[in-house]
């Protein structure tokens, strides 16, 4: 790997970061405690919890400020702000997505949109298929609700559809779970994939749920979301928020689109948070709306661009199999080990945290989660401390 090429295109990539602020280590101890807590040793590196090392769009605060009112000591509309509302339909419409109002329900973050729907499924008759590795919360909201779990591996190149429709013909199935573009691969759906899926979820009377919170940091071409689709629109939960592309994770806004059973899920929302805060749903006027926060993704979705590149290649380069990114910001190389005691040895001996695999279902089984949205800098120091633990690690086991 040529570390002096990166380290030069990444001289001329800071030279262009204009609204995007590095936030040093200090600063994110205090600032950032899920992601920089206790357990990062001194001199440690955290790019495990999925937050930033980067200030969101300063215009956040002054927007707030601006738009709170005093009526919002009461509660408000339990499907969240009319304006929001106005906002999240014209951007599901935009995504070619046709929905209207009744279908949108603001959420206190993606994940309550999760439980949400997981509790909701839980009530059909029939099992879940998980298209995996998947972000942990909606295969554990799934099961903990009382939901079974089958699970189907992704491959490098996308669905196996044999399989899943073997799986279909012998397994009572209700729904599909995705997350696309996928946390922890980086992998966006193509869209013969998608339109597959919907043929699939149509002809066998499925529901399916998607999860598109990272759907505005794919690199290169459109992200499709699987409503887009209009025979299974009414059968597709979506979900979409504020945390990662925006990098306004404090704020815990999002938003579903419900396609069935509307009354119902609302239900099941309005007994988790009666009415959202109303924060959630300024952040949803800001976010899609405001041009400084349409800026920062421009830019970060840049970043997360050529830093996943620069991680694909360095472990390319280093002989571990990874898919490589196509959106957000991890990767997810295989490096045939027990990921679990490795994430473990690797904190304790070198200070480096990372997400064992195995957390994302059976198919993460020996990868590791490396979260990239920090510096090429702070990458680059703590890849060299995962190659000698990884040295030293089946070394030891020898
Ligand atoms: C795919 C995915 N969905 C949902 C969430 C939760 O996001 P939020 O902060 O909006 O609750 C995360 C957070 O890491 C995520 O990666």
């Amino acid at each position: 790997m040529n570390i002096e090429y990166y380290k030069q295109s990444n001289y001329i990539r800071i030279f262009f970061m204009k609204n995007m602020k590095l936030l040093s280590v200090p600063e994110l101890r205090e600032r950032c405690p899920l992601k920089w807590g206790n357990n990062i040793p001194k001199n440690g590196i955290s790019l495990g919890v999925a937050d930033i090392d980067f200030e969101g769009p300063i215009g956040v605060i002054d927007y707030l400020k601006g738009n709170l009112k005093e009526s919002f000591n009461f509660y408000q509309n339990q499907s969240g702000l009319k304006s929001a509302i106005n906002t999240a339909e014209k951007y599901l419409n935009n995504k070619g997505i046709n929905c209207n109002q009744e279908n949108i329900q603001v959420i206190d973050g993606t994940m309550m949109g999760i439980y949400i729907s997981m509790k909701w499924a839980s009530r059909i008759n029939g099992d879940i298929l998980s298209l995996g590795p998947i972000y942990d919360p909606i295969w554990r909201h799934a099961e903990d609700n009382g939901n079974k779990i089958r699970w189907l591996g992704l491959k490098e190149d996308g669905i196996d559809e044999e399989k899943l429709l073997n799986i279909i013909e012998e397994q009572k199935i209700k729904m599909i779970t995705i997350c696309n573009p996928v946390n922890p691969t980086g992998y966006s759906f193509r869209e013969e994939e998608l339109k597959f899926l919907a043929d699939v979820i149509y002809d066998n009377e499925l529901f399916v749920f998607s999860d598109e919170l990272y759907e505005p940091l794919c690199f290169g071409s459109e992200h499709i979301s699987m409503g887009s689709f209009d025979k299974i629109r009414d059968r597709s939960i979506l979900l979409y928020g504020f945390s990662k592309a925006y990098g306004l994770a404090g704020y815990r806004s999002g938003f579903m689109h419900i396609g069935p059973d509307i009354e119902n899920i609302k239900y099941i929302s309005s007994q988790q948070m009666v009415s959202p805060s109303p924060i959630s749903s300024l952040i949803i006027n800001y976010a899609l709306n405001e041009v400084d926060a349409k800026k920062w993704v421009t830019e970060f979705r840049e970043h997360c661009k050529n830093i996943t590149e620069f991680a694909f290649n360095y472990f390319n380069n280093s002989g571990f199999k990874l898919q490589k990114p196509d959106s957000n910001f991890f990767v997810f190389p295989d490096l045939k080990i027990d990921d679990i005691a490795f994430t473990e040895f690797l904190l304790k001996n070198y200070g480096v945290q990372v997400v064992p695999g195995s957390t994302f279902g059976p198919d993460g089984k020996n990868h590791i989660r490396i979260n990239c949205g920090t510096s090429e800098k702070r990458l680059e120091d703590a890849f060299e401390r995962i190659m000698k633990a990884i040295d030293e690690f089946n070394n030891v086991k020898k």
